[in-house]
């Protein structure tokens, strides 16, 4: 896979795609998580002496129309608290055969949701050739992880046109998920959480061969989960509210995860142990992201929206916690850890 290091930065101009599908609520961005996570590759670039950045993303899922609710413009807001000496610009898409006018002085241009145009999703060549065309993009820089497993005009199509480059998040989540896949350190631990067991179940069958220990908690195991294979343990004991509803692992389960992380050489988390929104409820869950973020000789990788928003919150607070990677994916993640196919990876240049 060819990265932005096998690139000539200097002078030219790069279309990067990003994943900036964050939630938003009264025009502000809640969490800048995937915002933040694409930095690296955007400073990569400004230190390198790139001419210009045009960073284009979908938000939502407006079904290929305008929508202001599905606006990438409180983005850019962000992004200029966050590069506070770079000029960037906020550039609406062009209606049928209209140019996209990017204006000569910014450095760095934010493109409007590209969902807002059905060329999008329906990995339509003209939609993202004329967006190349208009932009004078010299490479094309894939770095939104996150959208990687959709066969998408900004994921698929683009390869008809550009040469496309690896940017750094991109690199790290592939990087990781390799690490945890193919031939990872042993003891290797697998804790699944959260509620449906159909979106996690294939990931527990994926790893039985190859992880030592599974542990499944969440409201999977307190709805009953059974399993006769010696690896899997599940949550044995609960914390329940007045009306005897499971909500939280129990001090014993929590005990015997805490146990398990300690003992591993790499831990895969997909899934909170309990009903965290709830203070009440996040013991467990507190708990065992502490201590696989002490645990500094273990590969450590989390999955999976709620429990890689969890852990992000629970890092401003506790700056000592580290993983070797809170994925930005949560579809694209369990799709590559699940071994399938990727259009977006496939498409960068090998
Ligand atoms: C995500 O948030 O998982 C990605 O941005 C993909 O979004 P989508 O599921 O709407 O394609």
């Amino acid at each position: 896979m060819k990265t932005i290091r096998d690139l000539t930065v200097k002078n030219k101009t790069f279309l990067v795609r990003v994943d900036y599908n964050v939630p938003i609520k009264d025009k502000k961005v809640t969490s800048d998580l995937r915002i933040r996570a694409s930095l690296p590759t955007i400073q990569y670039l400004l230190e390198n002496g790139a001419k210009q950045i045009i960073l284009i993303s979908h938000l939502g899922r407006p079904e290929g129309k305008p929508n202001p609710e599905f606006s990438l413009k409180p983005v850019s807001d962000v992004l200029r608290k966050l590069l506070p000496k770079t000029t960037i610009s906020f550039c609406p898409l062009p209606n049928d055969n209209g140019e996209i006018k990017i204006p000569e002085n910014t450095k760095i241009a934010l493109l409007e949701n590209l969902r807002f145009n059905p060329g999008e999703e329906n990995n339509d060549k003209t939609f993202i050739q004329n967006i190349v065309n208009d932009t004078h993009a010299d490479a094309y820089v894939q770095d939104g992880f996150a959208v990687i497993h959709r066969a998408h005009a900004s994921t698929d199509a683009i390869k008809n046109f550009l040469p496309i480059y690896a940017g750094l998040l991109l690199e790290k989540e592939v990087t990781n998920l390799d690490k945890i896949t193919k031939n990872p350190e042993k003891p290797v631990l697998l804790i699944i959480g959260g509620a449906k067991v159909e979106d996690k179940q294939p990931l527990i069958d994926k790893f039985t061969k190859s992880a030592n220990q599974i542990v499944v908690g969440g409201k999977i195991a307190a709805d009953g989960y059974k399993s006769d294979n010696p690896k899997i343990y599940v949550a044995e004991d609960y914390d329940e509210d007045s009306t005897g509803k499971k909500l939280d692992i129990g001090p014993l389960s929590t005990a015997k995860v805490a146990g398990f992380i300690t003992d591993a050489k790499t831990i895969i988390w997909n899934g909170l142990l309990g009903y965290a929104e709830d203070p009440a409820y996040a013991t467990s869950s507190t708990i065992a992201a502490e201590v696989i973020g002490e645990h500094q000789d273990a590969t450590t990788v989390i999955c999976g929206g709620d429990t890689t928003g969890f852990v992000e919150n629970l890092m401003e607070n506790h700056p000592n916690l580290h993983y070797s990677l809170v994925s930005t994916g949560g579809g694209a993640s369990l799709e590559y850890l699940l071994g399938n196919k990727l259009p977006g990876l496939e498409a960068i240049t090998k």
